[in-house]
C-alpha cells in the first residue's frame, strides 16, 4: 500500500526520500513523488511509474539540494494512477504539501465545500482535500490548521505536511493508518514503516492513534488529539537491516522461502522445555480460568493469514477440542457476529496493519469477546488493539506474496495448541513432549527440501504455459491447497482453485481434462485411502496429476505422472512442510515468466484501506 517519507536534517533530503520510498516498494505501488523546501519555495515532482525508471526526475535531475522533504509512493484507490493523483497534493498556492496514506471518507462533501469557497482541484484524488482543509484553517500557525483540519475529516489517515513558511520542521499526525518518528544525531525521520529508515536509526517513536507530532532538526513534540502534550519513550528496533535484502537470492520471495527453517527456530525460540512437556507464551495475556472459559474460538483474517487460521483451526480442535470457527475478517465485521465473553477471537495477520482485520477485532471486542492476536510486525496497529499476543517473530517479509509469516503463523498456532491443551487437560505431558520434538525437527526436514528443489522448477517449466490449475487437499491440508492456489495465482497470474478433494465430485470434477493439471496433496495420512480416490478420479478423466506424497509411499507411483515426495513428518504439522514444494512451484513459474515476483500486479503487502 502507499508509503510516507518525511525528512529533515542536513543531507540531501531528495536522496533519502527516494532511498526510503524505494525500501518502501514491497508494499506495492503506481507512482511516487516528492516535494522539498527550497529557499523558501516548494519543489514538487510526481509521475507515474516505478522508482527506478524515474531515478532521474527525483535523483539527477533534481534541481535542489534541500535539506527538508517529504515523499509517497501511491497505491491508486480513488483516481487512477496519474502524475496529477501522485502525492503529495498542494494547496491553492503551492504554500504547503502533503501526502496521505489511507482514505479520507467524507472528502466529496468537504471538496464540494471547498470547491464553492474558491479552492481548486488538481486530481481525483481524495486525499488532495486535506490540503485545502488545512489551507482553510491557515492564519500563521500550522500546527493549528493541521489540527482544525484534521477534525473535520473521516476516514483513516496517516499524513505528513510541509510548509514553505515553516522551514524548521515538518508536522505528522495518525488516524489508523500507521506511521512513525525516528529519530536521528541533527535529522529526523517520518515514515509509514520502519524498514524505510532502518538504515540510518534504529530509535523509533511509533505515532499514537490520533496524535501529531511536530518534527524538528533537533527535536520531536508528541501532542494529543485536543494539543496536550505528550510524553514518549522511543523504542529501539531490533530488526536486521540484513534481513531486508535479498542476501544474494534473485528475489525477496525466494529467499524469504528459503528462510523458513529458520524463522520456525526464531517462532519456538525459548517457548518450549522438552522435558517438561512445557509451552511458554508470555505475552498471552489470558489467565488460566480465561482458557477455561472459552467455549469456541473464532479466527479472524484475510489471504494468506486466513489460511493459516483454517490450519490453527484444525490444530486446536484436535489437540483441544474446542469448536473453532473461521471468518475472513470483511465478512465478520458486517455481519452482527454471534462472539461474546465465552468467545476467544483469534485475529492473524503479518502486518497488523489490515484494516479489515483491525475491523473485525474492535467489532469482536465490542461484543464482550476476548481478542488475541497472531502477529509479526511488533507495535503494529493490530498489537495495540487486542487483550493478548503471540508474535510469530518471521522478521520483515518483503516480497508481496506471503511465505515465511504463513509457516511462522502455522507454527504459533501449534504452540497456542499445545499450550491450550496442556491446560485444559486434554493433551498429556508426554504428548506435549512428542509433538515439541516433532516440531523442533521441521527445520531439518524443510531443508532438505529446499535442498532439493530442482525437480520442482523442472515440473514448473513443464507447466508455464496452463491456463488453469486445480489444488485438492483434505483435512488439514485443505488449507494447504488454498494456500497453494492463492500463492500461484497471486505470482504468476495463472488462474487456480482449490477445493476439498472430497468436494471435487460435486461440480469441479467437471472441468477435468487431459490439459489441466491437478496439485494433490497425498502425503501419509488418515485419510490417504481417501484421497488416492479421489486421485483415481482425476486420472479416469484424463487430468494431469501432481501428487505431494511422503517418501516411501510405493503406491502412489502407480496412479500418477508426478510425484514430489516429502519427508515422514506427523500428520498435525504436515502443512507446515507440504506448502514449501507449492512456493517453490508458484515461485518458479511466475520467475519463468518473467513476471515481477516481489511486486505483483495490482497487490499491496499491508492492505491499510477497506
Ligand atoms: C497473500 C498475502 C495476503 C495477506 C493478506 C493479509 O500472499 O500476502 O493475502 O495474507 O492481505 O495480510 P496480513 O497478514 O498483513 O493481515
Amino acid at each position: 500500500m502507499c508509503g510516507i517519507i518525511g525528512y529533515i536534517g542536513e543531507k540531501p533530503a531528495n536522496q533519502i526520500i527516494f532511498d526510503g520510498l524505494t525500501r518502501l516498494e514491497y508494499r506495492g505501488y503506481d507512482s511516487a513523488g516528492i516535494a522539498v523546501l527550497d529557499g523558501g519555495r516548494l519543489l514538487v515532482k510526481k509521475e507515474v511509474g516505478k522508482l527506478r525508471n524515474l531515478h532521474d526526475m527525483f535523483i539527477t535531475d533534481f534541481p535542489s539540494a534541500s535539506t527538508h522533504g517529504i515523499g509517497h509512493t501511491r497505491w491508486a484507490t480513488h483516481g487512477r494512477p496519474s502524475g496529477f493523483n501522485a502525492h503529495p497534493h498542494g494547496d491553492c498556492k503551492t504554500s504547503l504539501m502533503v501526502a496521505h496514506n489511507g482514505i479520507i471518507e467524507n472528502y466529496i462533501k468537504l471538496k464540494t465545500r471547498l470547491t464553492l469557497a474558491g479552492h481548486v482541484f488538481l486530481s481525483e484524488t481524495d486525499s488532495e482535500v486535506l490540503a485545502h482543509l488545512i489551507e482553510s484553517h491557515y492564519s500563521g500557525n500550522l500546527e493549528v490548521a493541521v489540527r482544525t483540519a484534521l477534525q473535520e475529516v473521516e476516514g483513516a489517515y496517516a499524513i505528513v505536511v510541509i510548509h514553505r513558511d515553516h522551514p524548521d520542521c515538518l508536522i505528522c499526525a495518525r488516524k489508523e493508518s500507521p506511521l512513525i518518528v525516528a529519530v536521528g544525531q541533527g535529522e529526523n525521520f517520518i515514515a509509514s514503516d520502519v524498514t524505510a529508515i532502518m538504515h540510518y536509526t534504529r530509535t523509533v517513536h511509533y505515532l499514537d492513534n490520533l496524535c501529531m507530532a511536530i518534527v524538528k532538526r533537533d527535536g520531536v513534540d508528541f501532542f494529543d488529539v485536543d494539543g496536550h502534550s505528550m510524553d514518549k519513550k522511543p523504542v529501539q528496533v531490533d530488526w536486521n537491516p540484513v534481513a531486508a535484502e535479498k542476501g544474494g537470492f534473485s528475489h525477496f520471495m525466494l529467499k524469504e522461502i528459503h528462510e523458513q527453517p529458520q524463522v520456525i527456530r526464531d517462532t519456538i525460540g525459548g517457548r518450549t522445555s522438552e522435558e517438561e512437556g512445557k509451552i511458554y507464551l508470555t505475552e498471552l495475556g489470558l489467565s488460566g480460568p480465561d482458557i477455561f472459559k472459552f467455549q469456541r474460538i473464532v479466527m479472524v483474517a484475510c489471504g494468506t493469514a486466513y489460511y493459516a487460521g483454517c490450519v490453527g483451526k484444525y490444530m486446536i480442535e484436535k489437540l483441544v477440542r474446542i469448536p473453532v470457527e473461521c471468518d475472513l475478517a470483511s465478512e465478520f465485521r458486517y455481519r452482527e457476529p454471534i462472539v461474546d465473553a465465552n468467545t476467544l477471537v483469534v485475529a492473524v495477520s503479518q502486518s497488523g496493519e489490515t484494516a479489515d482485520t483491525l475491523a473485525a477485532v474492535r467489532e469482536a471486542r465490542a461484543r464482550g469477546a476476548k481478542v488475541l492476536g497472531i502477529v509479526n510486525a511488533k507495535e503494529s496497529s493490530l498489537t495495540r488493539e487486542v487483550d493478548g499476543l503471540v508474535y510469530i517473530h518471521a522478521g520483515p517479509e518483503i516480497g508481496v506474496a506471503s511465505t515465511k509469516a504463513y509457516i511462522a503463523m502455522l507454527t504459533a498456532f501449534t504452540l497456542l495448541a499445545l499450550l491450550l491443551g496442556k491446560i485444559r487437560g486434554t493433551l498429556t505431558p508426554a504428548a506435549v513432549r512428542r509433538e515439541i520434538s516433532e516440531l523442533k525437527r521441521l527445520p531439518q526436514e524443510i531443508e532438505k527440501v529446499l535442498a532439493n528443489s530442482a525437480p520442482i522448477r523442472v515440473l514448473a517449466e513443464r507447466f508455464e504455459n496452463a491456463h488453469n490449475f486445480l489444488y485438492l487437499g483434505r483435512g488439514i491440508n485443505f488449507p494447504t491447497a488454498l494456500e497453494g492456489a492463492l500463492k500461484l495465482k497471486e505470482i504468476s497470474y495463472i488462474h487456480a482453485e482449490a477445493y476439498a478433494a472430497g468436494e471435487m465430485k460435486h461440480g469441479p470434477i467437471a472441468l477435468i481434462d487431459k490439459e489441466l493439471p491437478v496439485f494433490v496433496i497425498a502425503t501419509a495420512s488418515a485419510i490417504y485411502d481417501k484421497i488416492i480416490s479421489n486421485v483415481k478420479e482425476v486420472q479416469a478423466r484424463s487430468g494431469i496429476v501432481i501428487a505431494l506424497a511422503t517418501e516411501g509411499d510405493e503406491e502412489i507411483g502407480k496412479y500418477v505422472e508426478h510425484v514430489i515426495y516429502l519427508p515422514r513428518v506427523s500428520e498435525l504439522l504436515s502443512p507446515i512442510l507440504n506448502v514449501i514444494p507449492l512456493q517453490l512451484f508458484a515461485y518458479f513459474v511466475a520467475d519463468l515468466r518473467g513476471l515481477d515476483v516481489d511486486q505483483p500486479r495490482n497487490l499491496a503487502k499491508s492492505v491499510t484501506v477497506e
